[in-house]
């Protein structure tokens, strides 16, 4: 039995059902339709009605009667198949990185650093990392969470998350560019493959053009752009995976979303 809990939490039952989360818990866990109803899907009493339909399953099972007891802390529950983020400890953050920043949580030269935007958050106990890293030099998206299985699965290179960078370059960019980017380009660490390229602009004698590509090879894109003759100017993440910045401004957070946390989810087979 674990000690690591509020003494009304420790029961003598089997280490399964002793499970510890807030709310009216007890040794057997949260009615399900309160976890529901907590985590924003419905009322109380449309949650129950979502019960009875048939239309909820916790860990893979579909539950039809109306006492189940949950531990919102393990269990993984689905409404019409779309995964419900049920643990209240759990935080999912976009920032919006500033150009001239660093993607790290603290930096040993006091540099601005992602650190220091959320130092709030983490002084309050929030135990947050961030999915990835931007160059210092590259504004845009960068995903904080304390939700390690998730936050491992967007950043390893098996599941193929899609990255949107917007770059302004130098000059006219060829319309040859878009299949060349597309079939591969050889950087001294191997080929990278764009997934889709657009041109957007052209201005002033400079483009702006659109990539993207499911790498995360350390300066891909400005490596990429280098390598085909037109070096990087201005560099912005918009996307990671299904999250977009939008209209997010530089140094600014939001929470996600529950549609957004259960796209992510499932962009990962979580
Ligand atoms: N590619 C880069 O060159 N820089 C980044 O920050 C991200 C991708």
């Amino acid at each position: 039995m674990s000690y690591a809990k509020p003494a009304r939490y420790q029961g003598e039952g089997p280490a399964s059902t002793s499970f510890v989360h807030s709310g009216d818990a007890n040794a057997e866990g949260m009615r399900l339709q309160k976890v529901l109803a907590q985590a924003g899907v419905a009322s109380r009493r449309a949650a129950e009605q979502l019960i009875d339909e048939g239309r909820v399953e916790v860990d893979g099972e579909v539950i039809r009667h109306q006492g189940k007891r949950i531990d919102p802390t393990a269990s993984v529950v689905r409404v019409d198949g779309v995964r419900i983020v049920i643990d209240q400890e759990k935080v999912y953050i976009a920032l919006n990185k500033p150009k001239g920043w660093q993607s790290t949580m603290s930096d040993d030269m006091g540099r601005p650093c992602i650190g220091d935007i959320v130092a709030e958050r983490v002084m309050s106990g929030q135990r947050l990392f961030h999915v990835g890293r931007l160059d210092a030099e590259t504004e845009g998206l960068i995903l904080l969470t304390n939700d390690g299985e998730l936050a491992h699965r967007l950043m390893h290179p098996s599941f193929e998350i899609m990255k949107t960078y917007m770059a302004t370059v130098n000059g006219m960019v060829p319309k040859i560019m878009e299949r060349q980017l597309k079939d591969g380009i050889e950087l001294e660490d191997g080929p990278v493959q764009v997934d889709k390229f657009e041109v957007l602009e052209v201005f002033e004698g400079k483009s702006l053009v659109r990539l993207i590509l499911h790498e995360g090879r350390k300066h891909i894109v400005r490596r990429l752009l280098d390598e085909v003759g037109f070096p990087v100017l201005q560099l912005v993440r918009t996307d990671v995976g299904p999250v977009s910045l939008a209209e997010q401004r530089p140094g600014s957070l939001r929470v996600l979303g529950r549609g957004e946390i259960s796209n992510l989810y499932d962009a990962v087979g979580l």
